[in-house]
């Protein structure tokens, strides 16, 4: 069975330790992320030697459960969602190493329960003390603060560490996202804090920084010499699925922009690190972020699109539209598509638009970043039956089809010459056998092992917030209703022109 001590961007990333002993406590462990990712995850790490039988987890949550019948859900949730088919022996050491504590997060008096549970030593559970907020964000300030209040947010001895992983959103809005970071750090210092992107944790993310930075002839490139432009895009097929209630208040651009597509404009659009190291590459990311020129109310007009879906037909299956859809308010203006032009103003991308779109109950399910070249200077092909050279491409496919191709020109065979557009393609699945990890067990591996590289920092999520609330105050004074696309195609005509204007199209991907 191939195992991620096989994997090879583990070479590109520097050698890992194995995470010390330490309690892994989950709050809102019976819920959906817990169960679908964390677990499963957690699960993985085991078979593939990272986790070891000192790693002892507390599932933390309201419902009325004993540890025998949460035990028996974990199991359940592992055959259910783990990547690889189970197997018993490690499953039943990680099952005998989890229990769990019914408590209410809300309720400040629970909390000693907590700290006796972990203190008690006939438990020995050890002190290093993983904390992951798998719930509702509105319980992140009052569980940091309960555990700061119960003496549990620092480690008792300078030998041991106490960390705390949250999920997104980090916040609504640029305001509500510095109260958080302000929530967290009144009990935490910004160390501690792990804010999880899972799309950091996706291997092919990762490999953005395994391509620039670890072959040379690629950056000399990476410049406004020589790109043209950049299109980012996060198409989905799937619609609200059943998270009508959360995403009505969110939409698109909060849900998909602020945080994981984000995350891939500062990746391509870096430069490169002292190190890499945590601090040093999000030094750079954090960069980019303040370099993206903030909107006005009239770039907000010309340069962003928001979009609904109307009802269609997504792989063969009608689905209804984006107002019919479970929890979503009949008069919604929330979009589920969003199209926008960026501008990076520092020296290396002046002039060079970077395209995002992201939407819902799109075509297919695509994420990638295609990078355009100018064309060649110098029209040497102008009197063959060639009369228009396809400009170099380079995508990197993040999935599903996780590979990278470089598009250039060719000769036809034959006594004239005839230009013909041809790729090259690296492709994952095969030039690497067996499937890789997941997002999360990357992720939850690097905050047991204390390294923050691939979390977002504090300045990271207040950056990126500034320029998606600059959006959001235009949109907020635009009236009337937002265009529509139809399920299954690829967006709203008002996104076409976006590009048009400029004199591109998007791609298909
Ligand atoms: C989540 C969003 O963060 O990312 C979802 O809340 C979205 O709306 C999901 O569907 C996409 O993730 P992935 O890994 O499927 O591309």
């Amino acid at each position: 069975m191939e195992t991620l001590m096989d994997n090879p961007l583990k070479e590109g990333l520097g050698e890992r330790r194995r995470p010390e002993p330490f309690t892994f406590v989950i709050f809102g462990a019976a819920g959906d992320l817990a169960h679908r990712k964390l677990f499963p995850a957690l699960y993985n790490l085991m078979v593939d030697n990272w986790l070891g039988g000192d790693c002892r987890i507390i599932g933390v949550a309201r419902r009325p459960y004993d540890t025998d019948t949460f035990r028996e859900d974990v199991r359940k949730a592992i055959v259910k969602y783990s990547r690889r088919k189970p197997e018993s022996a490690v499953l039943d050491r990680l099952i005998a190493n989890t229990s769990y504590l019914t408590a209410d997060f809300n309720d400040a008096g629970q909390y000693g329960a907590l700290k006796a549970v972990l203190t008690d030593p006939g438990q020995d559970f050890p002190k290093n003390h993983l904390f992951y907020l798998a719930t509702p964000p509105s319980a992140y300030p009052i569980i940091a603060a309960n555990l700061g209040a119960v003496g549990l947010a620092r480690p008792d001895t300078p030998e041991h560490w106490v960390r705390i992983i949250v999920e997104k959103p980090f916040g609504h809005d640029l305001d509500s996202a510095v109260a958080l970071n302000a929530d967290l750090h009144h009990v935490f210092d910004e160390s501690q804090i792990y804010r999880i992107d899972h799309y950091l944790g996706k291997e092919t993310v990762q490999n953005i920084l395994v391509f620039r930075f670890a072959n040379g002839i690629f950056e000399p490139l990476w410049t406004r010499q020589y790109v043209d432009h950049v299109q980012i895009t996060v198409a989905e097929s799937l619609g609200v699925a059943g998270r009508g209630s959360y995403y009505d208040q969110a939409g698109a651009l909060r849900d998909m922009v602020q945080n994981h597509m984000l995350q891939l404009v500062s990746l391509i659009a870096m430069e490169p690190p002292v190190a890499f190291e945590a601090d040093a590459v999000r030094d750079e990311k954090v960069k980019v972020l303040r370099s993206i020129r903030p909107f006005s109310t009239r770039d907000v007009a010309e340069y962003t699109v928001r979009a609904q879906y109307e009802h269609g037909s997504v792989d063969g299956e009608i689905v209804p539209g984006y107002l019919d859809e479970p929890d979503i308010a009949s008069d919604s203006r929330t979009e589920s598509y969003v199209a926008l032009r960026l501008l990076i103003d520092n020296w290396r991308w002046a002039g060079v638009p970077f395209y995002l779109r992201t939407g819902k109950r799109l075509a297919k399910r695509a994420t990638e970043i295609a990078i355009q070249f100018k064309t060649a200077p110098h029209r040497f092909f102008r009197q063959t039956e060639t009369p228009e050279l396809s400009p170099n491409l380079l995508t990197l496919k993040i999935q599903p089809d996780e590979g990278i191709s470089l598009r250039f020109g060719a000769k036809v065979p034959g006594p004239e010459i005839r230009v013909r557009t041809v790729n090259m393609e690296f492709l994952y699945g095969t030039s690497f056998a067996g499937t890789p990890p997941e997002a999360y067990e990357r992720l939850l591996l690097d905050a047991m092992i204390g390294d923050s590289t691939l979390f977002t920092r504090k300045d990271e999520v207040e950056a990126a917030w500034t320029l998606v609330s600059s959006i959001l105050h235009g949109w907020q004074r635009a009236r009337g209703p937002i265009p529509t696309y139809e399920s299954g195609s690829w967006g709203p005509d008002e996104a076409d022109r976006l590009l048009q204007h400029d004199g591109f199209r998007w791609r298909r991907p």
